[in-house]
């Protein structure tokens, strides 16, 4: 049994919306997805962290739902912000189950035990300079208690892994509140996604204020899941 995380799958196989027009990495993303879960066992767990599916709706994303079916392991699900399929967990859980989408799960509010080591997490966020700052500030402390939330139902474990869709700093932009209750709960380990292309430059790699920072959007590592344990 493995831990493995992806970001930003951008599927699109309900809708026609693929990721291939922008080229380069992107073309053929998706048979280079199936190929690079193959690294996954159907004892392993993966964490999706965000950007999963283009659909508005779960009705829309089914298609996308049933490929993640398909792939080997269960799937551990983050909100990206292009997930507009999202809703709310109980709707979420109750549409996997009427579809038989039996190795989905979310994380949202909550955490999972992979042996005595906690998974955490949620989507995050990153000041947009479209926004008011008391609009910026009004979503990211909406992320904060959701954050909270997810670290406090992972309290008795021996480790915390923290899953976020956008990175907790990006060049010069630098999310102290994140920061600051990544280290409140010991977490020394911090997985994102959310950066594409040439945003790969602006990304953080390695220890920053005690914590590891790993990007891991789908074509920064080259469409297969990065084994975390
Ligand atoms: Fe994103
Ligand atoms: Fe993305």
């Amino acid at each position: 049994m493995a831990l493995y995380a992806i970001g930003d799958l951008h599927l699109s196989h309900g809708i026609d919306k693929p990721m291939d027009v922008f080229g380069g990495k992107w073309v053929d993303y998706m048979d280079k997805l199936t190929q690079g879960f193959k690294v996954l066992s159907e004892d392993d767990l993966c964490v999706m962290c965000g950007d999963i599916s283009w659909g508005i709706s779960l009705e829309e994303s089914l298609e996308d739902f049933r490929y993640i079916e398909n792939l080997p392991g269960k799937k551990i699900l983050i909100k990206g912000n292009h997930d507009y399929w999202w809703t709310t967990v109980s709707k979420m859980k109750e549409f996997f189950e009427k579809n038989e989408l039996k190795s989905i799960d979310i994380l949202h509010n909550n955490s999972f035990n992979y042996d005595d080591v906690a998974i955490c997490g949620t989507r995050g966020w990153l000041s947009d300079d479209k926004l008011t700052a008391q609009q910026n500030a009004k979503i990211t402390a909406r992320e904060l208690i959701r954050l909270r939330a997810s670290l406090e139902a992972a309290k008795d474990a021996s480790k915390i892994l923290c899953f976020l869709h956008y990175p907790p700093r990006l060049g010069n932009i630098i999310c102290d509140d994140v920061i600051s209750l990544l280290n409140e709960f010991g977490v020394k380990d911090c997985y994102y996604g959310h950066l594409h292309s040439e945003g790969h430059r602006l990304a953080t790699r390695g220890v920053h204020d005690g914590i590891n920072y790993e990007i891991i959007s789908a074509d920064y590592i080259n469409f297969t899941p990065q084994r975390v344990i």
